[in-house]
């Protein structure tokens, strides 16, 4: 992968720590920014646009219908992603390591398809309204790494019972690093979002 692979916006911030943003469907780079500064995010940012077209609307893997992955594609794109990193964190001299990540719908499915398919990619994940990407088949292995899991109770997108069989999954490979919350409301995002997301990423509560 060659730096300009995926459409980003880069910026600096303070400190050694980096967050990767990956947007919902429809959606750029632009997205989540103002999300991530709102939440007091003064660290470096990484923000892709998903190299997927759905009818002109951005994605980071295909579907093949509403809530159905091209698991074949959805494979490709996770290792695109995995191998992009050192790519951009070698290019803008960030530490790979120092790297947490925070996405929304489809981009929180491709960032939980690598946290299932490279345990430790990441050090602290926020998946916002996330689907189980794929079953994996390989018996999982420990790897360091938090994941906050914010659902909507009442998300149309998601099918009921999802969020907490997706809790149990993640937590055969990141043991007693899963936090789910189930969110009152939908697929939309909510102050509760915003305030839980800060805690868990800074330490903080607003
Ligand atoms: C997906 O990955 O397709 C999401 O769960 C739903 C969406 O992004 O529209």
């Amino acid at each position: 992968m060659q730096l300009n692979d995926f459409k980003h916006i880069f910026q600096s911030g303070t400190g050694d720590s980096t967050l990767l943003l990956l947007h919902g469907t429809g959606a750029d780079e632009g997205d989540l920014i103002p999300l991530a500064r709102q939440l007091g995010w003064t660290g470096h940012i990484l923000s892709l646009r998903g190299r997927v077209s759905e009818q002109g609307m951005p994605r980071f893997f295909k579907r093949l219908s509403f809530g159905v992955f091209d698991l074949e594609d959805l494979a490709l794109r996770t290792q695109e992603l995995l191998d992009y990193l050192p790519v951009a964190a070698a290019h803008y001299g960030f530490d790979r390591q120092q790297l947490d990540s925070l996405g929304y719908s489809n981009g929180a499915n491709l960032i939980g398809s690598a946290l299932l398919r490279a345990p430790g990619c990441f050090r602290k994940s926020v998946l916002l309204r996330p689907m189980i990407p794929f079953q994996p088949e390989k018996p999982a292995t420990e790897a360091p790494g938090e994941v906050l899991l914010l659902s909507g109770s009442n998300d149309p997108t998601v099918p009921a019972g999802m969020p907490e069989a997706y809790a149990q999954l993640l937590s055969a490979y990141y043991p007693g690093q899963v936090r789910l919350e189930l969110l009152p409301g939908g697929h939309g995002l909510s102050q509760a979002d915003l305030s839980m997301a800060q805690g868990f990423l800074l330490g903080v509560s607003s």
